[in-house]
């Protein structure tokens, strides 16, 4: 008898408290609609409490998903358990995630709180929350440094309060994986009631631990885990969802539960967060990095190719490798155009929105031979950034490298509507075009992170660019897209200063 393994995807909240990967209202509904076609069961689609533009994605989120549940974060105050609820009010399916700390280290630095008011907050949490949903579920933040019996007495108080679903959250990564299963097998067997929730796992990677402290919590009687895509997420990130996913369906021999996932969605998935947060995934990530199925060695191939098992524990095709196609060329029209967009779950706002699309697609198709469905995934995101706020916008540039020479770039920007021009030298034409940039905007920003990859394979495959830049402690990540990455890398910039522009003050849920 195999049990459901329910998969809590936290991408679009525990993920983008990332530095820099906070995203806007489409793009936050473009992962939600393939977290729905991946398959996860629960889409924790943001913490609505942290600002009003935070709200609004998640009732948009919860209006347009069908089969997954939505869930809002909501700290244990009142003002956020209502907020959450009134955010998830047209989910199908809707949940309330409430939280407090409960370890001693934040019960008395950060909450200032006595255990006897902590408890009392969170069993009031849990009641609001029921006024809005039957599906309530509650965490301990910081669980794994928190007192064994504190935590059987909170947990039997919030079941009682009504909550359904109980997680254990290892919020600062710490532990490992034999102590984190005795703490779920300790909890379970303790915890009065503990046979009519789910019990649930929420491990951080500041250890490297995250998957297997989350698998070594289902082997010991969890039966949801907490995950992002590509281990997105505060500091180190947190449990991967492919890791978890392939894990237990590659080990069914240990694992006695299973996810509805459909793993073929998990490559595509993953480079839409990758591409819409700037995060790239290192090669050798499992499962989704570039080299997880690559056989470099002679000897390894050889293997392989006598026999797929001698080296190949999961099929590349299984998690969706190999499943981009080459959709359109310079030929295609607009039809196939809608129609390929259409299968990507890709939803555009309005004709003019469409034939905007369709005009980036041209010009594109004309300089590259094939579109893939990343690129087109890239050519909805440069629409959607336009869309949000294009106060800096490129209006024509170009550069200059030659060996023996130093680099030169010209860029001539618009500034809310306004044109300039600036030359500037640099180490390499990315370095000149960013000084040249400079020269016009005076930003006062820090360059924290600069980075590109190839959307596609090929030489000819468009460079996705990201920058990261902060200022005022705000951290924002620019992203853009070219077959040129000395456009596609003014592009970024600018990107990262209309986000910095744009940028409202939002709560961060655990601070
Ligand atoms: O890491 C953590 O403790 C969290 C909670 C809010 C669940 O993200
Ligand atoms: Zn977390």
């Amino acid at each position: 008898m195999t049990d459901k393994l329910i998969i809590f995807d936290t991408t679009l909240r525990d993920g983008e408290q990332s530095p820099g990967a906070s995203m806007t209202k489409e793009e936050k509904l473009r992962i939600a609609r393939q977290l729905e076609k991946l398959g996860v069961d629960v889409i924790e689609a943001g913490f609505a409490a942290a600002s009003p533009g935070d709200a609004d994605a998640i009732h948009s989120i919860a209006k347009v998903i069908e089969r997954s549940t939505v869930c809002s974060l909501a700290r244990a105050s009142e003002k956020d358990v209502r907020a959450a609820g009134e955010a998830i009010k047209p989910a199908r399916h809707g949940r309330i995630h409430t939280f407090i700390a409960t370890s001693p280290i934040h019960m008395q630095h950060k909450l200032r709180m006595s255990e006897d008011q902590v408890v009392e907050r969170a069993i009031q949490a849990v009641k609001w929350a029921r006024e809005y949903s039957d599906d309530v579920e509650f965490s301990a933040e910081d669980a794994l440094r928190s007192e064994m019996d504190f935590l059987v007495r909170i947990f039997t108080e919030v079941i009682k309060a009504g909550a359904t679903t109980l997680n254990v959250p290892d919020t600062v990564g710490y532990s490992m994986p034999v102590l984190l299963g005795e703490h779920f097998r300790q909890l379970i067997a303790r915890v009065p009631g503990s046979d009519k929730v789910v019990w649930s796992a929420h491990c951080h990677n500041d250890l490297g631990m995250a998957s297997a402290n989350s698998l070594a919590a289902v082997m010991n009687g969890a039966r949801q885990v907490e995950c992002t895509i590509n281990g997105l997420g505060e500091r180190a990130g947190n449990a991967a969802l492919e890791e978890i996913v392939m894990a237990v369906k590659t080990r069914r021999d240990i694992f006695t539960c299973d996810t509805a996932i459909d793993t073929a969605q998990i490559v595509p998935t993953s480079k839409l967060v990758s591409s819409i947060t700037g995060y790239p995934v290192q090669p050798n990530k499992a499962i989704v990095g570039a080299n997880a199925f690559a056989h470099e060695s002679g000897i390894h191939q050889d293997g392989v190719l006598k026999h797929r098992e001698t080296y190949e524990i999961m099929r590349a095709e299984d998690v969706g490798w190999g499943a981009n196609k080459m959709v359109m060329g310079k030929h295609s029209g607009r039809a196939a155009f809608r129609a390929r967009l259409q299968e990507l779950g890709i939803v555009l706002d309005g004709e003019e929105a469409v034939n905007a699309a369709f005009a980036r697609f041209k010009d594109l198709a004309d300089r590259k031979h094939e579109i893939f469905d990343e690129d087109l995934q890239a050519l909805v995101s440069e629409g959607e950034i336009a869309h949000v706020s294009e106060h800096y916008r490129l209006v024509a540039m170009g550069a200059h490298s030659e060996t023996g020479v130093l680099p030169v770039a010209r860029v001539v920007m618009s500034i809310g509507g306004a044109e300039h021009q600036a030359d500037a030298q640099g180490g390499g034409p990315v370095d000149a075009t960013f000084k040249a940039i400079e020269q016009i905007v005076h930003s006062g920003t820090e360059l924290q992170l600069y980075s590109v990859n190839n959307i596609t394979s090929g030489t000819d495959a468009q460079g996705e660019v990201t920058v990261r830049l902060s200022k005022g402690g705000r951290v924002v990540n620019g992203l853009g897209a070219d077959t040129d990455i000395v456009v596609a890398s003014a592009k970024a910039y600018l990107n990262a200063l209309n986000k910095l522009d744009a940028g409202a003050n939002r709560a961060h849920p655990q601070l």
